[in-house]
């Protein structure tokens, strides 16, 4: 060894920043965080809320040396394996979608920890919030249902870039949307215990809704094993976020609109795959139900939207609805008109089970009040009905 040759150490060539944090950082977390701010000299961070994944999410505010401001980023912390298909998909959706994704500033691995820095979204016109608490806030009355018309423009416009142009490929929809016989047993009994109806039941009056339904356990026992083992058929394929809840959509006060978190991009999903999810979430997470009037008004609202047999078909465009519950008929109307455009087939039945995947999961959510989740068993119940009928 020369005189002037360092030994390696395996530290950084760079001063590590100081990194202040309020709450306790997790083994490995500092390392990472340090290595994804390297060059800076202070980072302030401000733990993000969300993270069902069970990722970690901070906000940063980064110095440089000089003591200048940088851009604040945010820092998500995980597996190397999840950073890394979180990435890949990131990759594909910023190269389709450009300027309605963050960028990626930077990332690092350790052998159990990765994490990744991404600028922030919404630097242009703060407030920056998701399209779920958009939603949530919106009470429906006509300045807000104009409003509504505007963000759906915007929203579904960046959507159109990912889906077209989509392909036709052959899949068995049922057992695409992880449907199997060995979950059928929960199912029913969520459902079950959420409507107070023992499976033994065939069907049920349910005279405060005026509404007779079947028990999807006839569903799940009779038509799901044959369905699930039907050849594949075709439907439309290709790039999809695959996570489409309301948080995963971020909105300026311009409605600039951007699309975060794309662990489950890629380009064999099921095209009506997002909107299904949105729909779902606009209808059981998105839709306060304080009160059994509330929850009785979706329950009508559901019927109707559940009444179209073909994505073509208009939803009805005036219906006397309480305008918290309007709000959300609007907004699948406008969901159900792009889908016709994104799918090869028109029918409804493609569209109908990736949602009764998504209804039959909410019946479940933690997320969810319990009239939420009743609203979704009510939906679980005529879709299965619907899906019984081919
Ligand atoms: N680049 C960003 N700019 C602004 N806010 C962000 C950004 N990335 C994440 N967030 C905020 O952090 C939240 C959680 O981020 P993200 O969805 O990536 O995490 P997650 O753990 O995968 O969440 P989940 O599994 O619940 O969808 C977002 O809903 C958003 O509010
Ligand atoms: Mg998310």
């Amino acid at each position: 060894m020369t005189g002037d040759t360092q030994p390696l150490t395996g530290r950084p060539h760079y001063d590590a920043p100081s990194i202040t944090s309020p709450t306790a950082l997790a083994p490995g977390e500092r390392q990472i965080l340090e290595r994804l701010c390297q060059g800076s000299k202070s980072v302030s961070l401000e733990p993000l809320r969300g993270g069902y994944s069970g990722s970690r999410l901070f906000l940063l505010d980064r110095k440089d040396r000089e003591g200048h401001v940088l851009a604040k980023g945010v820092a998500k912390i995980d597996s190397p394996e999840k950073i890394t298909r979180e990435r890949r998909g990131h990759l594909l959706a910023k190269d389709i979608l450009g300027p309605n994704v963050p960028e990626v500033i930077a990332f690092a691995y350790e052998e159990d920890l990765a994490g990744v820095l991404l600028s922030l979204a919404g630097i242009r016109r703060p407030p920056l919030r998701t399209l779920q608490s958009v939603m949530t806030s919106l009470d429906g009355s006509p300045e807000t249902l104009a409003e509504l018309e505007e963000i759906w423009d915007e929203v579904l416009g960046v959507l159109a870039s990912l889906y077209f142009p989509g392909r036709e490929e052959r899949l068995n929809l049922y057992s695409h949307n992880t449907f199997q016989e060995k979950y059928s047993q929960r199912t029913i009994d969520r459902f079950s215990t959420l409507l107070s109806w023992p499976a033994s039941r065939e069907s049920l009056l349910f005279q405060e809704w005026g509404l007779t339904l079947k028990h999807p356990r006839l569903f799940y026992e009779g038509v799901l094993p044959p369905a699930l083992k039907r050849p594949p058929w075709y439907v439309a394929c290709g790039v999809a976020h695959g996570d489409l809840n309301g948080a995963n959509i971020l909105l300026d006060k311009v409605k600039n609109v951007w699309l975060i978190d794309f662990f489950h991009t890629h380009e064999n999903h099921h095209l009506l795959q997002d909107l299904t999810k949105l729909e779902n979430d606009l209808k059981f997470l998105m839709t306060p139900l304080p009160s059994d009037e509330d929850l009785k008004a979706l329950v009508r609202m559901e019927g109707l939207v559940q009444e179209q047999n073909s994505l073509t078909e208009p939803l009805p465009e005036v219906v006397a609805l309480p305008s918290r519950i309007l709000k959300t008929y609007n907004s699948i109307r406008r969901l159900r008109e792009f889908a016709s455009q994104v799918t090869v087939d028109p029918g409804i039945g493609n569209y109908r089970i990736p949602l009764l995947r998504y209804a039959a999961h909410t019946m479940g959510f933690e997320e969810c009040t319990l009239l939420q989740k009743k609203a979704a068993a009510v939906s679980v119940a005529l879709l299965c009905e619907k899906l019984s009928r081919g």
